[in-house]
């Protein structure tokens, strides 16, 4: 076994370092691909790859820079199709065909533009990023320089009738939202994809509309960017003058996700880690059309595009704020007649619409706004100069304008959702898990977390899994968890000084990566018992395969002699324990609510959404973190089980933290996920009451939290138990969901899902029922 696996590893390698060395390699017929032993083939000077990249769970095809940290990826085939299975090759026949074998024996032609290409004699990945086929004269007979998908590269030109079409998003490379198209009439335009190409829709052109046909956009070495008319000559350039100096720096023109077009630059020096922008056409993030989705309307903050929803509509997707917006209440837009649903409207300044009327009518504004309320199939009404411009559904190209003095006129309806009422109704349910819907509650705290959480994913930095084994060290840095020395660390760290916290699983550091650029969190592991280099480092993968907002980043591992520590991303609000008791500004009722969705959230994907199913065992306000936002994440997750010897003995190495701890880890009972829900409710209750789970210097009956809950419950008593004044029945939820989590039985203790699923509001929370509190 092991033996097998060593020859594979001496394989791959090899292979890499072959095509580390062969120069302009030319592929010759009968080369192949696979993600498993042979993933890409290397340019000459080693600056781009063509093959396999990891895209989902599979892989795609394309062309990335090789030498840079986060491959950019350049060309992507098939883009729309979903990913390729691991055991997939890509064959360069015999008989000169570039073809896929998915299944055992059928071969189809990698892109439909190969299906009628003549036979090739040998391909080539060229140093301009161009993947090329030869056929026995060495001309080329296909490249993918014809075929761009959202980058153009230097020798690249955007030839007449071709476009760009931007990606879904930075590690989508689907089809997007936008497209740049060198139009017939020698105009450059950008407008949203998916919509004919009608003047009005486009958000920015080159104004070069009459110079003729077979213009073409082109970018050269030096990074400058101009148009070329069908007799060769330069008609516009779009970057001014460039210094020859900028040769020394690899260039990319790319349609971002976003719908904004950047030349970007980087320069050949190793120590310059990131792409710059050289030039773009918009500096107005709200700029492309249609960014915001249907119903929606862009407004900037601090220069970023934000998504916003008009009143009365909610976003489709709370985590996809892009996607754009829908009516909140399920009410036709008219007034009923019983007069259940009551429709106003409201006034919205300075948004621009595309303007569609069905109707248009010289009215006054009272007069219109009438005119749209009685009228059902009005969803908004432009007024401007005296005109009463009536739309349906759906709105579009919504964006905040300065220099718009129109209103929009936005029916609102406040219907009355049957939902609502049902669960007012009906509050003595025993059973646990009947579905009501209601409503609202949360909606904000949701609307906050689904949006920090789309800034934080938007603006992470993107690397990607790209060879199975670690072959070398250049290879390793490809790999999202990367392995340090102990020594690399020591540096990072400054010799380990700082120190920003002690848990259960060893000291904290802090530290920081690339020159000081990027923070982190530096975790000593003391007493690890897990000794096996694989266990390890199978515990690091998964690990480090979780991804989730409210989960802190494990960015890396070090495992040198007896040193075993972790790398995590840093949070620079500290531990939720500081963020409660020792910061100046204590969160509030609402703020406190949506930590404790958060902490739900998180302990969520650990039980029930991430590859391997992972039981924290140790969840405490000292190991519950805080980012920038307020946002709370998880650590120290997936790190129990290398203090735990042997599952079966529960109690050796961890014993949680006291106070947080369930009654079963005393009990030798097994250990479920349900330890975790216990511990949540504690740590909820501590959250809610804003107060320590144990305070030595309250009066004896409050100086055990849960006790003291317990009794205030029973009492009726529990605004005793907040420092604020908050709405009594919102409490009382937020108790009983705590009393169940904390519940004696474990399997009476509710799952994660079902806690989420209470403090979202979405069901109904029964009277717990009366057990002792495990003190
Ligand atoms: C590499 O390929 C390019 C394009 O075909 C060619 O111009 C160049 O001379 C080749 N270089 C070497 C070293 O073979
Ligand atoms: C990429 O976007 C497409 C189209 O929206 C979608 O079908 C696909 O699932 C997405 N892939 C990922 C990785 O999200
Ligand atoms: C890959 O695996 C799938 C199912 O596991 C199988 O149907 C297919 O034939 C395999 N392809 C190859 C090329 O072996
Ligand atoms: C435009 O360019 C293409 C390819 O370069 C050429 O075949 C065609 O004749 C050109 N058309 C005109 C009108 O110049
Ligand atoms: C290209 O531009 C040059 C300079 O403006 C002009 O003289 C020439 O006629 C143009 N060619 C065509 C085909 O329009
Ligand atoms: C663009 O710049 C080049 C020099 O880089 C110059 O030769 C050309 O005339 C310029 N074109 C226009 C339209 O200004
Ligand atoms: C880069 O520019 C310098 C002049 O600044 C020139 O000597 C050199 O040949 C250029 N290199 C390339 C690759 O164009
Ligand atoms: C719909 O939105 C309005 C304001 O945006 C809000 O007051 C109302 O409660 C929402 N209704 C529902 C059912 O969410
Ligand atoms: C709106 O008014 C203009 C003239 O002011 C007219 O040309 C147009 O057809 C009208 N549109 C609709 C939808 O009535
Ligand atoms: C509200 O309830 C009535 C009857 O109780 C039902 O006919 C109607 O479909 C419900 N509406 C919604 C939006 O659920």
């Amino acid at each position: 076994m092991v033996a097998i696996f060593l020859s594979l590893l001496l394989i791959t390698g090899f292979s890499a370092a072959i095509h580390g060395q062969q120069g302009n390699s030319s592929i010759s017929l009968g080369s192949s691909l696979s993600p498993n032993t042979n993933p890409y083939w290397l340019s000459g000077s080693g600056q781009f790859a063509f093959g396999f990249y990891e895209k989902d769970d599979g892989f795609a095809i394309g062309i990335w820079f090789q030498k840079i940290r986060q491959n950019t990826v350049v060309w992507t085939a098939n883009r729309d199709n979903p990913p390729l299975p691991r055991n997939v090759t890509l064959l360069l026949t015999n008989d000169g065909r570039l073809v896929l074998e998915q299944e055992q024996g059928r071969k189809t032609a990698l892109t439909d533009s190969l299906q009628s290409a003549s036979s090739a004699s040998s391909a080539s990945m060229l140093d301009t990023g161009n993947f090329v086929l030869y056929d026995s004269s060495s001309t080329i007979i296909w490249r993918t320089f014809d075929s761009p998908t959202d980058t153009i590269l230097p020798g690249q030109p955007l030839l007449m009738g071709n476009d760009l079409i931007s990606s879904i998003s930075e590690t989508n490379h689907s089809r997007g939202k936008f497209r740049l198209v060198m139009q017939g009439d020698g105009n450059l335009v950008q407008y949203p994809s998916g919509t004919p190409p009608k003047g009005d829709n486009a958000y920015w052109n080159s104004k070069t509309f009459d110079a003729g046909d077979n213009v073409s956009l082109n970018l050269d070495r030096n990074g400058q960017l101009f148009l070329l008319n069908s007799t060769g000559f330069n008609i516009m350039n779009l970057t001014g003058q460039r210094n020859p100096s900028h040769n020394f720096s690899l260039y990319r023109l790319t349609l971002d996700f976003d719908g904004i077009l950047r030349l970007y630059s980087r320069s050949l020096n190793q120590n310059d880690d990131d792409w710059s922008i050289e030039w773009s056409p918009t500096s107005n993030h709200c700029d492309p059309t249609g960014l915001c989705g249907i119903n929606a309307y862009c407004t900037l903050q601090e220069q970023k595009a934000v998504c916003t929803c008009p009143p009365g509509f909610d976003f489709l997707d709370q985590g996809q704020h892009n996607l754009g917006c829908k009516r909140n209440s399920s009410a036709d837009g008219c007034t009923s007649k019983n007069g259940e649903t009551v429709d106003t409207l409201q006034e919205l300044e300075s948004v621009e619409w595309e303007d569609n009327p069905y109707s248009n009518l010289s009215l006054n504004k009272i007069e219109c706004r009438e005119d749209c309320l009685k009228d059902c199939k009005c969803v908004a009404a432009l007024f401007k100069d005296q005109t009463c411009r009536k739309q349906n559904f759906p709105l579009r190209f919504g964006r905040e304008r300065q220099d718009n003095s129109g209103f929009t006129i936005i029916k609102v309806s406040f219907g009355s959702s049957n939902t609502t009422q049902v669960s007012r109704g009906r509050k003595k349910q025993q059973e646990m898990g009947v579905l009501i819907g209601g409503f609202a509650l949360f909606v904000f705290a949701l609307i906050m977390l689904a949006f920090s959480a789309f800034l934080i994913l938007k603006y992470r930095l993107w690397s990607y899994k790209m060879v199975p084994y670690e072959v070398n060290e250049g290879l390793v840095e490809d790999v999202s968890i990367r392995a340090f020395t102990y020594r690399e660390l020591e540096v990072a760290t400054n010799g380990f000084v700082e120190q920003l916290g002690k848990g259960s699983f060893g000291t904290v550091f802090k530290g920081a990566l690339s020159n000081g650029q990027r923070k982190i969190a530096v975790k000593k592991l003391e007493k690890v018992v897990a000794e096996g280099d694989v266990e390890f480092k199978n515990e690091m993968r998964s690990v480090g395969r979780t991804n989730h907002r409210n989960l802190v980043r494990l960015l890396g591992y070090c495992h040198d002699g007896f040193n075993r520590l972790l790398v995590y991303e840093y949070m620079s609000n500290g531990t939720l324990s500081d963020y409660l008791f020792k910061s100046e500004i204590k969160p509030n009722w609402e703020e406190r609510i949506k930590i404790s969705l958060n902490i739900a959230r998180g302990i969520l994907y650990l039980h029930e959404e991430c590859e391997t199913h992972i039981i924290h065992c140790d969840l405490n306000p000292n190991n519950i973190l805080m980012d920038e936002h307020g946002c709370a994440k998880l650590a120290d997750f997936g790190l129990a089980k290398l203090l735990m010897p042997d599952h079966s003995k529960t109690l050796t190495g961890i014993r949680g933290t006291r106070g947080y701890v369930a009654p079963e880890w005393h009990k030798n009972l097994p250990i479920t996920v349900k330890v975790d829900v216990y511990s949540f409710g504690v740590v909820f209750l501590v959250i809610i009451c804003s107060r320590k789970n144990i305070d030595i210097n309250a009066p004896e009956e409050e100086a055990i939290l849960v006790n003291w809950v317990y009794d205030c419950f029973k009492a009726n008593e529990v605004s005793k138990l907040v420092p604020e004044e908050v709405d009594q029945q919102s409490l009382e939820r937020m108790i009983r969901i705590g009393l169940w989590c904390i519940e004696e039985d474990p399997a009476t203790r509710p799952s994660i899902k079902k806690v989420v699923q209470m403090l979202e509001g979405t069901v109904e929370i029964p009277e717990p029922p009366c057990a002792q509190s495990s003190f």
